[in-house]
């Protein structure tokens, strides 16, 4: 069992008095490329980080317990706005589907950086369907399991969020990253094999934190739903560049970058699939001039890392995630990455913004039921 699960399986038997039945973990996440492409039926490229969220299980009386938190919550079918709120939400999805689950007890413990746009949220949903899966004897297929979380967190939790996260979660494979169609839900592995070119990501997290249910996700949700009305296409992925000179304004600018930012996905793909990480990079700092200039979701600090990157010789860099704030990722020479870190640090601290997090990022594996 990896250190976090053990964890998790020791905070189960001190707080129960029993062993728990099992142990089950999923990744936080980030995504290479594809921002704001999957509530529209695009494509996204994300890939499974180090950083996980386990969960050990077993019947109970519904009792959840966060180590992380060192408090134990209920599971009910009410609310209070804490992170018991997405464990709650799966059995309440579940329950949904007609799967009765009650009768458990679980304790929780991560490393995955909270409200830091790596995607813990989607972790401790993943983790949790996962282990009630296997509790329970429901063998459901990862992507069903998959949009049962995405079903927790936009109606139970109230999030509005597309199918990525809870992909990527349930879904990547170590060494590699997941291309997701969006719409047709199907996944790939595509590999990711940045050490063999003496590369690595390197990801900054800004330390300002994101509120995702807040306005700014669902502003941008519904410019692109009021966008691909005024072009009478279902959803933007139908959209081409020809289309666009009928719009103007922000929705012109909201779904120019949808559009490109679709066309970048593939091209990203078939970079990978070359080892062109040149060509990867480069798309990488489309991706965010798109995203800073046309969907207007980075903030100074972001745009900051991006430029060092840019001025000191990576081959890429750009915001991944919801933006808002949250982290950056960059694409560099593994010997760099330790300058870049402390010349972000340094330009950080000169411009008076809070002092950035750096993580050294591997593609892991997704979601694992552990014992
Ligand atoms: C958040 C959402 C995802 C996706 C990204 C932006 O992570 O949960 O569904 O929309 O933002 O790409």
């Amino acid at each position: 069992m990896r250190e976090i699960e053990e964890k998790a399986a020791r905070s189960y038997r001190s707080r129960f008095g029993e062993d728990p039945e099992l142990v089950a973990s999923a990744p936080g996440r980030i995504n290479l490329i594809g921002e704001h492409t999957d509530y529209n039926g695009g494509f996204v490229l994300p890939c499974a980080v180090g950083r996980r969220i386990a969960v050990a299980m077993g019947g109970g009386d519904g009792e959840l317990y966060s180590t992380n938190f060192d408090e134990t919550r209920r599971l009910s079918n009410e609310k209070d706005s804490s992170w018991a709120d997405y464990p709650r939400g799966v059995a309440w999805a579940f329950d949904e589907k007609g799967r009765r689950i009650e009768n458990f007890r679980a304790a929780y413990a991560g490393d995955v950086p909270l409200g830091s746009g790596l995607s813990s949220s989607a972790a401790i949903e993943a983790a949790t369907a996962l282990a009630l899966d296997k509790l329970f004897g429901l063998q459901s297929d990862r992507k069903d399991l998959a949009v049962l979380c995405q079903r927790a967190e936009n109606e139970f939790v109230g999030v509005q969020s597309g199918i990525m996260d809870q992909y990527a979660s349930l879904l990547c494979e170590e060494g590699s990253a997941l291309l997701v169609d969006c719409r047709s839900l199907e996944a790939e592995g595509v590999p990711l094999d940045l050490e063999a070119a003496g590369l690595a990501l390197l990801v900054c997290d800004t330390r300002v934190e994101r509120g995702l249910a807040d306005t700014g996700y669902n502003d941008r949700r519904a410019a692109c739903e009021r966008a691909a009305r005024t072009l009478g296409v279902e959803q933007l992925r139908d959209a081409g560049i020809e289309n666009l000179s009928r719009l103007s304004g922000e929705e012109l600018r909201r779904a120019r970058h949808i559009v490109t930012e679709n066309a970048r996905v593939l091209e990203a793909v078939e970079a990978l699939r070359a080892e062109d990480f040149r060509e990867l990079g480069r798309l990488m700092y489309q991706s965010h001039a798109s995203m800073r200039d046309d969907f207007e979701i980075s903030t100074r600090e972001l745009d900051a890392f991006v430029e060092l990157s840019e001025a000191t010789g990576a081959l890429g860099a750009r915001l991944t995630g919801a933006g808002f704030g949250g982290c950056a990722i960059a694409l560099v020479h593994t010997e760099e990455t330790g300058a870049l870190s402390r010349a972000g640090r340094e330009t950080f601290a000169g411009r008076g913004f809070e002092e950035p997090l750096f993580y050294e990022f591997v593609p892991a594996a997704g979601a694992e039921v552990a014992r």
